[in-house]
């Protein structure tokens, strides 16, 4: 970073914002719950739904954030407070409330992912089934256990002010994805099960998509807020240190189009390891990427070593997005009451921990605060973020889109509209439906749950 004119940080290189961004955007969302989505929605037409959201919806939105963050030069909180003003400032704290209940299941998959490097290198789930080895530890003393050392370095990391050092992670990281990734996808090619997984993952059934719409739209909404980091202001802190002469649509373009390649791939890989084990994807839920991966490398030559490296891979990118969520409760916290990063960040990083002590009960309890947290919350984040900007405050939106603009203006007013009309009515359908489909999760699988204790 190097300092601006005035006097704030800015990012000192183009490269340093985009890898930042990338580095929130990319994890658990594109390689643990993207397949579990498409698994959720019946395959390849919920995939279909989810490009058009990340495209049509989920883009425009990220300008949404990238213009208070950059006009404001402040975090999330703060600067919507300063932008919008009045009773928009409350918004900062659904941020806040956001922020919180998703890593506190976050965490929890993401200790998964860790104890998944420890499978790996002890061979401990080539063994014995990989489903079964999944349903042990994923609840229970094993996956508390695997929570807590999660948050610990997640906090550890802020706490420290290392974050310098994840930035240089991520430089490692998206390649490192990359290249693990389309080694499993080439290896996934030569299953016998890959024509059978490709029509599923890859060929949409349109007739499937009209009948199942109620379900599919908010569940790509939610996966479309969540996989970009949409809808609790994440985009708005790192867009407040990029500087004037930034185009932000390129930006963020080139976040979207790496985090969307990154979950794609990782259906390439899901599907046809899943489809020629003979697992109908449907019923490996939350864990379709523990137990396909983990079939796959139990089969492979230096299967253990590949299994360490994709494993910890997975959880760099898990970090990476935890700081981000992190990030935007502990300097709302600094900000507010004036206590010092240290002790806010270990305050802070032991309340997520506790919200996140019931999720290890049950995996019905990830789906509890997932469905919450995507299809409502962050959909709801999104609704008001919009208005604040588009509708009411648009001058200065339009302002702030341009700067850095060289070769083409009017597209500004193109996006005004976007975001106005089609975003905002998806967007509130979306919310509709996924208070619809949360109500009947909790008088279905939640309510069984219930009984069965
Ligand atoms: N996008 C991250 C992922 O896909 C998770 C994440 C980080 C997030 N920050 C966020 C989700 C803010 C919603 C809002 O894993």
């Amino acid at each position: 970073m190097s300092n601006s004119s005035a006097g704030r940080e800015t990012w000192a290189t183009r490269i340093g914002f985009i890898l930042a961004a990338v580095g929130s955007a990319v994890g658990l969302g594109n390689i643990w719950r993207f397949p579990f989505q498409v698994s959720q929605e019946g395959g390849a037409a919920f995939v279909v739904m989810y490009l058009a959201f990340v495209v049509l919806i989920g883009f425009p939105a990220m300008m949404v954030e990238f213009v208070v963050g950059r006009k404001t030069g402040l975090n999330a909180v703060g600067g919507i407070r300063e932008f919008a003003g009045g009773r928009w400032k409350y918004l900062g704290g659904l941020f806040v409330f956001i922020g919180f209940v998703i890593l506190s299941y976050y965490s929890v998959v993401g200790g998964w992912i860790l104890r998944y490097v420890l499978g790996s290198a002890t061979g401990g789930y080539m063994a014995q089934g990989t489903g079964e080895y999944f349903g042990q530890i994923s609840v229970g003393m094993d996956a508390l256990l695997a929570h807590a050392v999660f948050m610990l370095l997640v906090v550890a990391i802020v706490a420290l002010g290392v974050k310098r050092g994840i930035e240089i992670a991520v430089k490692i990281m998206v390649p490192a994805i990359i290249a693990i990734f389309a080694v499993l996808a080439v290896y996934a090619f030569t299953l016998s099960g890959a024509g059978e997984a490709y029509s599923y993952y890859l060929s949409p059934d349109f007739g499937y998509l009209i009948d199942n719409w109620q379900s599919i739209v908010p569940a790509a909404a939610g996966q479309g807020f969540f996989t970009l980091s949409l809808g609790m202001g994440v985009m708005i802190t790192y867009a407040s240190y990029l500087s004037e002469d930034e185009n932000l649509a390129i930006d963020g373009g080139t976040v979207v189009i790496f985090n969307t390649g990154i979950s794609i791939l990782t259906g390439l890989i899901v599907f046809p390891i899943l489809f020629t084990a003979g697992v109908d994807p449907e019923t490996s839920g939350a864990g379709a990427i523990f137990v396909s991966v983990a079939e796959a490398l139990g089969d492979l030559q230096f299967g253990r070593l590949i299994g360490v490296l994709f494993f910890t891979t997975v959880a760099i990118a898990a970090l990476s997005s935890a700081i981000s969520l992190i990030e935007v409760v502990v300097s709302y916290v600094i900000d507010e009451f004036g206590i010092a990063r240290e002790r806010a960040t270990v305050f802070i990083g032991t309340a997520i921990f506790l919200l996140g002590v019931p999720v290890t009960i049950d995996n019905v309890m990830v789906d509890l605060y997932d469905i919450f947290a995507a299809q409502i919350l962050l959909v709801l984040g999104g609704i008001l973020l919009v208005t604040a900007v588009a509708w009411i405050y648009a001058d200065k939106a339009i302002d702030e889109l341009g700067k850095g603009v060289t070769s083409f203006s009017g597209l500004d007013q193109v996006w005004l509209w976007i975001v106005r009309v089609p975003v905002l009515v998806v967007l509130v359908v979306s919310l509709y439906l996924g208070v619809d489909g949360f109500v009947d999760f909790l008088q279905g699988d939640f309510a069984e749950f219930l009984n069965s204790l």
